[in-house]
């Protein structure tokens, strides 16, 4: 409460980080921390075999990974910092005060990172010349491998961390704080899904990369399913470990996670789409192991496709069942602490809230009030009239062409945490629900959309600010009212 809110209203907060995350997953994971342990493989084996069909094909599958993870990744990776900064200021401080050091370590090994891997990829031509220098360029490959890795091991303690926090919550600390029940079992899981990610999408670029030579090109498909073949007993056992550790409490959301409210009742049949992907992804994987030349090349592509679907679901799934919180038990996703909550809902939250146009709710100001409060309560997962939007989901409940009954959502906003647990309580005392109402059946009649700060302006609570309101508009102006 303490941030102007940043608000998209039409396609919602979430989506944004939730594009921009989900793509950088769909990238790092196969291309950068499965990846260049591949090619490190595939470049030794060649090496040893003498034969250089396999450096050259390692070396193009490094460009374009080379390319990728430098450009879309590293800028998607900065894009999760920036939407997530700009939706939950809140979660990103509280975060960063646990995690500053790992962060801190996380940020040097990136740059590790991002200097090896142009040295692995602009090296490569030149240390040819002899097998000491190639061997020193593998070395250079694998030390790629343990860096890129490491950046995921890091950033996974934080992911499992914000899931559960486990003993962090009685004895706070860093080392609690990795240390959360979560973590391992993220990390068993995510590796080894890291890995056959990189070898289905190994096998992709093979469709471009092997065009001729129909003998080597089985070669390395066959190359490429024993890499992967190998990591699925992992990956088994990981997702097995992963599932048994996520809280009772979250388990509910899955209905919903799956498949969203409105189709929740049929998730089960998007887990069978989810086992028929899987299984079709070890079914390829092994003919290609047994009968690589039965394999036509564009089935090559099939694979790579439901992978990238099923981590982008993966991740998606994660990112709901935590509701209602976006740190376990510690913050709800609206960015306030649990432990706030008494407090704001006996006196109040606008009373404590800097950004607002009021600080008390009255008879007057119902409709402008109601809206500073959902700004704060529900505007990190909802907007108005567009995605996940206020009036289409009253419409929903109560018809959109009927009149809605204020007592009757009053009781509903009262009890939404205990009728859909993916929500947060109210955070506020009963004038400000009664506001709330008020501001909702104003934008079901007008259609009325709420901008966000960043375009509507920042408004400052009057008392944050004793002589005067400032009301600075988006172009920077100070349009402020002098108050008496
Ligand atoms: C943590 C995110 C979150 C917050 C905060 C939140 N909601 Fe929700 N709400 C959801 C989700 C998710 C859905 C269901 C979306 C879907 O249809 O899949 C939902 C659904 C609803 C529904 C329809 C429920 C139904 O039974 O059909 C209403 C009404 C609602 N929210 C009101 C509110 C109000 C009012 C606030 C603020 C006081 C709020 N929500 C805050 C996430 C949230």
């Amino acid at each position: 409460m303490d941030f102007p809110i940043f608000h998209m209203d039409d396609a919602g907060n979430r989506m944004l980080i939730a594009v921009i995350a989900i793509i950088h997953v769909m990238i790092n994971h196969p291309m950068a921390v499965g990846m260049m342990p591949l090619i490190t493989l595939m470049e030794y084996f060649g090496y040893k075999t003498g034969q250089k069909k396999w450096d050259t094909l390692a070396h193009k599958i490094l460009f374009v990974c080379f390319i990728i993870t430098t450009t879309a990744g590293a800028l998607t990776g900065v894009g999760i910092w920036l939407s997530t900064s700009l939706i939950n200021p809140y979660a990103i401080g509280s975060l960063i005060r646990v995690f500053f050091w790992g962060w801190f370590t996380e940020w040097i090994i990136f740059v590790i990172e991002v200097s090896l891997i142009l040295a692995y990829y602009l090296l490569w031509p030149k240390m040819q010349h002899s097998p000491k220098a190639k061997l020193n360029h593998i070395r250079i490959g694998l030390t790629l491998s343990i860096a890129s890795w490491g950046t995921m091991a890091i950033i996974v303690a934080i992911l499992g961390f914000m899931m559960d926090p486990g003993d962090w919550t009685t004895t706070p600390g860093l080392v609690t704080g990795v240390l959360n029940p979560l973590y391992l079992p993220q990390l068993a899981f995510r590796t080894p899904l890291a890995m056959i990610g990189a070898g289905l999408f190994a096998w992709f670029l093979m469709i471009f990369f092997v065009k001729k030579d129909r003998e080597f090109l089985n070669k390395a498909i066959r190359f490429v399913a024993i890499w992967s073949l190998c990591w699925l007993p992992l990956l088994m056992v990981g997702a097995l470990w992963y599932h048994d550790r996520i809280p009772t409490m979250m388990q509910s959301n899955y209905d919903v996670a799956i498949a969203t409210q409105q189709w929740a009742a049929k998730s089960n049949d998007l887990l069978w789409i989810t086992w028929v992907s899987f299984i079709i992804v070890v079914a390829t994987l092994a003919i290609g192991l047994l009968k690589p030349r039965f394999m036509p090349r564009l089935a090559l592509l099939i694979p790579f496709v439901l992978i990238t679907a099923l981590l982008g679901q993966f991740e998606r799934v994660r990112e709901f069942i935590r509701k209602p919180y976006v740190i376990g038990n510690y913050m709800y996703a609206n960015g306030i602490r649990v432990e706030d909550y008494p407090l704001l809902q006996s006196e109040g939250m606008l009373k404590y809230a800097t950004y607002t146009h009021v600080r008390e709710v009255t008879e007057d100001n119902k409709v402008i009030a109601g809206q500073d409060v959902f700004n704060i309560a529900c505007t990190r997962c909802h907007t108005t009239q567009g995605v996940n939007g206020m009036v289409p989901k009253f419409n929903n409940l109560y018809g959109a062409d009927k009149p809605w009954d204020a007592t009757a959502m009053k009781a509903y906003i009262q009890g939404m945490h205990n009728a859909r647990p993916f929500m947060p309580p109210f955070p506020g005392n009963d004038a400000e629900l009664e506001a709330l109402v008020a501001y909702i059946l104003h934008i079901k009649q007008t259609g009325e959309t709420l901008p966000g700060m960043q375009s509507g302006g920042i408004v400052i609570s009057p008392d944050a600010s004793p002589k005067k309101t400032v009301q600075i508009s988006a172009s920077g102006d100070d349009t402020s009212n002098a108050t008496p």
